[in-house]
């Protein structure tokens, strides 16, 4: 289940549809297959690992992270296709709440001995979003902040403009960051931020990851004019959304009403706070530099001047010479 979860886990997101890998292994545990669900409408991870395992997936077991479907969506119902195929035993981690789900009684009517397990709970973190947004009709929202160590996200007297100036944190950080962004449907940011840094917000992981989703979804949110940077100017073009200022919770209405299941929120102090103090972030990842900046902005400022975020399942990774900080926010 673990090398299922990270096979949907390393590819860019299948949004709007979850991400999904599955692995088939013969009678004698050898892996023959492995596929993961790369785009809406193309073949889902059963099929593209049954395709791998050919023949030898007679008499096999799929080891797969979401309930296998059982209706005929654009691409027909997996459990048809496991059917036909000889698979014997199904191994499953997360049941598919949607109309599509049933699909492991549908397997085990037919004869197909099936198991829900996720030892490791890999494929219930990385479906947690999608699963959110089906309970709570709107996104989950991922905080992402590059700091110092005393929590600043601006240089002090740093053109912003000019990356080599305002980046923070090393390289590796900053690939990661594409990848999460390669992994969402929205990027949500506030006009103060578009008109201090210009940034693009697209994603560019290096190596690309496999997959052909659109770039997510560029927000931007605020009063002001962004004339003269380039997220203004996507945002003529209709390339990039722009929403005047608003409680969070309709920005998110917004992305809702998109199919969005998965936003990056990726501002300054203001707007995270305002997220913050609605009760709208549910997880943060800080990269933290290896630098004390006292700077001009922290990394959160209250609406009303208190509060406090509370965090649980605290995971810290080094990466490049920066930590990584991710975190669950507690309710
Ligand atoms: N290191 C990092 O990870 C990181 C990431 C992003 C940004 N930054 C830095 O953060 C700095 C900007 O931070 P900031 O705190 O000044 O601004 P901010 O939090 O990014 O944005 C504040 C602006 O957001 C808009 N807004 C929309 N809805 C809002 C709401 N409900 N509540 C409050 N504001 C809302 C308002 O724009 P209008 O006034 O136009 O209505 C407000 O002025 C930039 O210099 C940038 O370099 C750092």
């Amino acid at each position: 289940m673990l090398q299922a979860a990270a096979l949907a886990g390393a590819v860019v997101r299948p949004w709007p549809n979850p991400p999904v890998g599955a692995v088939i292994l013969d009678p004698a545990g050898r892996e023959i297959g492995r596929g993961w669900h790369e785009r809406a409408g193309g073949p889902h991870a059963e099929v593209a690992a049954l395709a791998a395992a050919g023949n030898r997936a007679r008499g096999a077991t799929m080891v797969v992270t979401l309930e296998p479907c059982r209706h005929r969506g654009r691409t027909g119902p997996c459990t048809e296709r496991i059917l036909a195929s000889g698979i014997s035993r199904v191994v499953y981690a997360v049941a598919d709440p949607t109309a599509a789900g049933g699909g492991a009684a549908d397997l085990q009517r037919a004869g197909i001995s099936v198991v829900r397990d996720d030892p490791h709970q890999a494929a219930a973190v990385l479906l947690e979003p999608w699963l959110f947004h089906l309970r709570t009709k709107r996104p989950w929202v991922t905080w992402k902040v590059a700091a110092s160590l005393d929590g600043s996200i601006v240089r002090n007297g740093a053109d912003t403009r000019d990356p080599q100036q305002r980046w923070i944190t090393s390289p590796e950080s900053r690939q990661e960051v594409h990848r999460l962004r390669a992994q969402v449907g929205a990027i949500v940011t506030s006009t103060a931020t578009v008109l201090d840094d210009d940034p693009l917000l697209t994603a560019r992981p290096q190596p690309p990851l496999p997959g052909r989703a659109p770039d997510p979804l560029r927000v931007v949110v605020g009063e002001r004019s962004l004339a003269g940077t380039r997220l203004g100017a996507a945002i003529a073009t209709g390339e990039a959304l722009g929403l005047p200022r608003c409680p969070p919770a309709e920005v998110l209405a917004v992305l809702h009403e998109r199919g969005v299941h998965h936003a990056l929120l990726e501002c300054g102090s203001r707007l995270a706070g305002a997220f913050a103090a609605a009760g709208l972030i549910d997880e943060l990842i800080w990269f933290i530099a290896p630098v004390i900046l006292a700077g001009p902005i922290p990394a959160l400022s209250w609406p009303n001047g208190e509060g406090d975020l509370s965090l649980a399942h605290w995971r810290v990774t080094p990466i490049g010479v920066d930590l990584c900080v991710r975190a669950r926010v507690q309710r």
